[in-house]
């Protein structure tokens, strides 16, 4: 693979790592505010993250490419309100994550890799969700402001959510 390819991937890597530290940092808030079923919902993010970095990492030895780890950037550690916590949540996948994976598709395509193409496509999808999911919580989490009752609501409906690791074609990421 293209070392500029190479380097953009590492990058990526990085900032899905940074996403699981940044998710378990909200877990960790959440945990102390007594918002049990929140941290559960981060915490199955965070292993989102994980598998998102994961499959970057299997793509780039397949195409024969090197990781090396780098420094990971200290998350944010204290919020206000948990509505400030999915609101974070929203604004990093939207104004971060989904530019940077847009990035690399103008990459793939300025250097006609069509196979790194591809495999960005899944990335590319799962940024949609990932945007709804959290700008929905965050719209939430708006409404319900100081009511707690509707906090505890909410909060234990978000206790329910498991982790399914995600299928990402092209790896072994949610296979067999
Ligand atoms: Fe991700
Ligand atoms: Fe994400």
């Amino acid at each position: 693979m293209k070392a500029s390819i190479e380097k953009a991937l590492n990058e990526q890597i990085n900032a899905e790592l940074y996403s699981a530290y940044l998710y378990k940092s909200m877990e960790m808030y959440l945990h102390s505010a007594d918002l049990p079923g929140m941290a559960n919902w981060m915490k199955v993010q965070t292993q989102e993250e994980l598998a998102h970095a994961e499959g970057l990492i299997q793509f780039v030895n397949l195409r024969g490419g090197r990781v090396k780890l780098t420094a990971i950037e200290m998350p944010k550690n204290d919020w206000k309100t948990a509505a400030e916590v999915f609101s974070d949540a929203y604004d990093h996948e939207a104004k971060v994550v989904t530019v940077k994976i847009n990035k690399l598709v103008d990459l793939a395509i300025k250097e006609k890799d069509h196979a790194f193409n591809q495999f960005l496509q899944w990335y590319v999808a799962e940024q949609v969700e990932e945007e709804d999911n959290t700008s929905t919580l965050a719209r939430k989490l708006k409404k319900i402001g100081d009511h707690t009752p509707g906090l505890m609501q909410l909060d234990s409906q978000l206790a329910a959510r498991i982790f399914t690791a995600p299928v990402i074609p092209g790896t072994t990421v949610g296979g067999p």
